[in-house]
């Protein structure tokens, strides 16, 4: 559902996401930019809604859905936001329209984690 509200005029790539909170589930889907820099990629939209609503949380799950044969991974910038949020075991479930085509652990994805600031 998210999916098809994807602001996309630059790719037409629509993506949606949805994450699992202990408490909720939240829908995002892509929002893209003339500055193309400034793209917010779906899983972080769903993310930056959780964190609005809840403030503190922990993520359990992340989907990502696109409308391809082998479903994408979320970019370097999102892996990082999942870890802030997030840890090793948190579950990455790659989806298609069809269903859930791979499924990875944050760990898997991102295994070296930036997560401290040495101070
Ligand atoms: N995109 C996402 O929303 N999530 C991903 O996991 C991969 C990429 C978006 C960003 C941009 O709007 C479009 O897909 C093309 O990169």
């Amino acid at each position: 559902m998210y999916r098809t509200r994807a602001y996309v005029p630059y790719s037409h790539f629509m993506v949606g996401a949805a994450v699992e909170t202990a408490q909720a589930i939240y829908g995002g889907c892509n929002v893209e930019n003339a500055s193309y820099g400034a793209t917010i990629c779906a899983e972080r939209t769903a993310i930056l809604k959780a964190v609005s609503e809840e403030g503190s949380i922990q993520l359990q799950r992340v989907t990502v859905v696109t409308d391809t044969p082998e479903g994408v991974p979320p970019c370097a910038l999102c892996l990082q936001v999942i870890a802030e949020f997030g840890a090793a075991d948190t579950i990455v479930d790659i989806a298609n329209l069809k269903g859930v085509v791979r499924t990875y652990t944050l760990g898997e994805l991102l295994p070296q984690t930036f997560t401290e600031v040495p101070v």
